[in-house]
């Protein structure tokens, strides 16, 4: 089994008002990307790895990659205008006799071994693909401007994470240019069997400027260094 891992990493960054693309955002002293590379380059399920990179910043990723001794990283693609577009730009290089892509958004830096290996062992039980989900533990409304118009049953609702893992021809074929916010969508859409396995809340998605912060507190004080 050859697993090639993509991650999605071409998001602006817009609602974190940086002067640069979010995986570029700072995460105690390094670029947010650092740290979901630096994951899969050590997980032992995962062979490759391919970028999608923000326009005009596929060399500073292959920097980074050099930097942090990511040889599993073989390229890094431009990213497209949505989420969808840069996987299926990534997916295009990946080698046709690959098994499995495993796609990570780069805005979830704290990439727990468990999860890939969760996504990972459903792929083993036959099904299409496996993605993370975690329960609700909010209410859920839907809300029209600012007027609430329902309540959502909250029974049998979960929100979904990445990494999400598929058999890398049924991700091919489900793939295209469409909104959708995660690869399950596409999949699920094409009538494939998806696994939902237990997320992680260490998982957290990195939108707003607080989010960092969060992340930080969750990956604790930075080891001692040895200076
Ligand atoms: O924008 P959002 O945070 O929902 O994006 C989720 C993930 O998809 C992020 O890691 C982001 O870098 C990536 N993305 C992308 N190409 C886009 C938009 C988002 O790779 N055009």
């Amino acid at each position: 089994m050859s697993v090639w891992a993509v991650i999605a990493a071409a998001g602006s960054g817009e609602r974190l008002g940086l002067d640069r693309p979010k995986a570029f955002a700072n995460l105690r002293d390094r670029p947010l990307l650092a740290e979901s590379l630096e994951r899969l380059e050590g997980s032992d399920w995962i062979d490759s790895i391919v970028v999608a990179a923000p326009p005009g910043w596929e060399e500073p990723v292959i920097l980074l990659a050099e930097e942090l001794g990511c040889g599993k990283v073989a390229e890094a693609v431009t990213g497209g205008t949505t989420r969808a577009a840069s996987v299926t730009a990534a997916v295009a290089v990946v080698p046709q006799d690959a098994t499995v892509a495993l796609v990570h958004d780069a805005a979830r830096p704290v990439l727990p071994e468990e999860v890939i290996e969760r996504v990972l062992t459903a792929l083993n039980e036959g099904w299409d693909g496996a993605i993370p989900v975690l329960p609700l533990s909010d209410t859920v409304k839907r809300v029209e401007s600012d007027r609430v118009v329902e309540t959502v049953a909250r029974e049998g609702l979960a929100v979904a994470q990445t990494p999400q893992a598929f058999v890398a021809p049924v991700l091919r074929a489900a793939l295209s240019d469409d909104e959708a916010t995660d690869c399950s969508a596409l999949v699920e859409a094409r009538g494939g069997r998806i696994k939902a396995v237990p997320g992680d809340p260490r998982l957290l998605k990195v939108t707003e400027p607080a989010d960092l912060e969060a992340v930080e507190r969750v990956l604790g004080d930075p080891a001692p260094s040895d200076a």
